[in-house]
């Protein structure tokens, strides 16, 4: 047989078989994303006096919803999930009044959408360890929020390429809600005043979202917590007041970014508290996260 015919007669197979098989990725990798969570909401009571919004636009700064939504939370693409997907945070300030309380307390504990779906990127493992009361305060701030417009040229919504997806399906990237169990309890809440365990609590509460849930580092991205113990006390400071790293390095990216907008509202006995746990951490072996 020549040539030519073989591939007449093979040539709309092949087609067909790549076609079905595109079709079946994609609708394999939509199933992840588009998964329903069935996490209930709870019942929750959002406070309103002027101290608890105060204390709650505080904590929405050390939580850095702003790095990802945006200097005034009115949206930003998620730009290091570039160009595997077009991330769209959303302008929060248009979309909470879309949400009820509830809904706002299970997006932030158990990463669980309005309609039910996970939502990709937004370190929702982190600010489920906040004590109940920190997070009811963030919602009272965010209720505060007066409309704005979108960001210019926000697109509608995220997009997931090709290589997200694959990715999706090797499970090499998880969706926050799946990487969640809605039935863990709080692990880290402080028993007592006691200087470290505060401390431990305030990194679990501020630092996993980059340095990992371990606070062991991200490959490629971010270090092992145990950086910390080569700093002073005062280098420190600096570093989360102002985002000047050991050796007087001003600029050292993201973190100096996220320190000087966004943990440089942690108080002082907060920053001493974890320096102090950062410092006990390298002895804690065996401690269980
Ligand atoms: C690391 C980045 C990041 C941080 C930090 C972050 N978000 Fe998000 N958020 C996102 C992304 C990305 C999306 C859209 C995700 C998607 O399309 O799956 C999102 C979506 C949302 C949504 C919309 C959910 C929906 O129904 O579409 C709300 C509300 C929200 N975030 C609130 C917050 C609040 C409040 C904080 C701080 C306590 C916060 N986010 C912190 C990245 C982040
Ligand atoms: C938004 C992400 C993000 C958050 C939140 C974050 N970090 Fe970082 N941090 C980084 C990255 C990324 C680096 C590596 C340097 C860089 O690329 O900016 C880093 C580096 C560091 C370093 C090493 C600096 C050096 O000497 O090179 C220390 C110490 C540190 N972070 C402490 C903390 C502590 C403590 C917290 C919580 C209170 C925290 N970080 C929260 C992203 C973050």
């Amino acid at each position: 047989m020549k040539r030519k015919t073989l591939l007449k007669r093979t040539g709309p197979a092949i087609v067909i078989l790549i076609l079905a098989a595109l079709s079946i990725f994609y609708l394999w990798s939509n199933a992840i994303i588009n998964r329903a969570y069935p996490v209930p909401l709870a019942n929750v009571y959002v406070p309103t006096d002027s101290a608890s919004v105060k204390e709650g636009e505080r904590l929405l700064h050390i939580e850095h919803c702003s790095d990802c939504h945006g200097a005034r939370l009115t949206g930003q693409i998620f730009s290091d999930a570039e160009p595997l997907a077009t991330l769209v945070a959303p302008n929060l300030t248009q979309i909470i009044p879309t949400y009820s309380n509830a809904e706002i307390e299970r997006l932030l504990r158990d990463g669980v959408k309005k309609d039910g779906r996970s939502i990709f990127v937004m370190p929702s493992y982190m600010f489920r360890q906040l004590k109940e009361e920190s997070i009811l305060k963030i919602i009272a701030y965010l209720r505060t929020l007066q409309p704005l417009p979108n960001t210019p040229g926000l697109p509608r919504e995220s997009t997931f390429h090709f290589s997200w997806r694959l990715k999706l399906i090797e499970g090499k990237i998880q969706s926050t809600a799946s990487m969640i169990n809605p039935n863990s309890p709080r692990l880290y809440i402080p028993k007592d005043t006691m200087q470290i365990s505060f401390g431990r609590y305030l990194a679990m509460t501020a630092c996993t979202a980059c340095h990992g849930q371990n606070l062991k580092g991200e490959e490629g991205f971010s270090p092992d917590l145990i950086i910390a113990s080569a700093y002073s006390e005062k280098d420190f400071f600096r570093l989360i007041r102002t985002g000047t790293a050991l050796g007087d390095r001003k600029d050292i990216g993201m973190m100096s970014r996220v320190a000087k907008n966004n943990l440089s509202y942690l108080n002082d006995q907060e920053i001493s508290s974890i320096y102090a746990y950062l410092k006990t951490k390298p002895t804690l072996k065996d401690e269980q996260h």
